[in-house]
């Protein structure tokens, strides 16, 4: 946070307010109320923060308050690879979205898997939606081979052994013979496809459908759209509810970065 005769920081209720929560005036009383931390700390009437690095919360809920952030959300196509560059010189993601401000894909998705996929310059909310403790919901279309039984979609509810070990607990059930939903919370390397190779119904098709709250049945593959503010926000306290601290302690550990 910004020393509050920091100069070069902006006042607390201005940043809140240009975010979007209410008018400067609210902004002051909910920092009255200390219902506002910024990296953690309490915040009081009269803090100064620097948006581009200062992470501000209310009531435990991440706000983005970075006034160049830019959120994209991207039904990825088939055959793209989710990376800023590829050696190979296969087509990338970035390569479908506006150059500038540059951005990059919240987790990954195989060359394959079509879907939605977010990117954005927002270092914060990528760190959040992306470490396994803050379990973000992903959901999945996968067309499989065969009609899994209902013993099968059990055993993808309450967890199947991988190399990297047991599934934690997901949801699993039938829209169509042979079209599995498979909502997770891991984000593990390739994990739908393995879920399902590990039941014996190998998957054709997988396309992602659903991040935490944010889903499009409209967009094209190959299209893009900027999140609404609403949406931003809704992602933001999709994650907002875990101790920041020890995801992050944690995410030097053990985080892979998929999502
Ligand atoms: N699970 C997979 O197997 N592939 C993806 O791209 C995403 C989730």
């Amino acid at each position: 946070m910004a020393s509050p005769a920091d100069a070069e920081g902006e006042r607390l209720q201005k940043v809140l307010a240009r975010a979007g929560i209410g008018s400067r005036r609210a902004c002051e009383d909910l920092i009255a109320d200390e219902r506002v931390t910024v990296n953690g700390v309490v915040a009081e009437l009269g803090n100064r923060v620097n948006p581009d690095v200062d992470v501000v919360e209310i009531d435990g809920a991440l706000i983005p308050v970075r006034p160049d952030a830019v959120y994209y959300l991207l039904n990825k196509p088939a055959g793209v690879v989710t990376t800023a560059d590829d050696p190979q010189g296969r087509a990338t993601v970035v390569e479908l979205l506006p150059a500038e401000p540059r951005v990059f894909p919240v987790g990954r998705l195989d060359y394959e898997t079509e879907g939605l996929l977010l990117l954005t310059n927002d270092g914060e909310l990528t760190h959040r939606l992306t470490h396994p403790s803050f379990g973000i919901e992903k959901e999945y279309l996968a067309a499989v081979e065969g009609n899994p039984s209902r013993g099968s979609l059990r055993m993808l509810r309450e967890g199947v052994e991988l190399d990297d070990g047991v599934t934690s607990p997901a949801q699993a059930s039938m829209e169509s013979p042979g079209l599995v939903k498979l909502t997770i919370h891991e984000g593990r390397n390739r994990q739908v496809r393995r879920m399902c190779d590990a039941i014996g119904h190998p998957v054709k098709r997988l396309v992602r459908t659903r991040i935490g709250p944010v889903t499009d049945r409209q967009l094209k593959p190959g299209h893009w759209r900027e999140l609404s503010p609403e949406e931003v926000r809704s992602l933001a306290e999709a994650v907002g509810a875990a101790e920041p601290d020890e995801a992050k302690a944690e995410s030097s550990e053990t985080g892979d970065g998929r999502a």
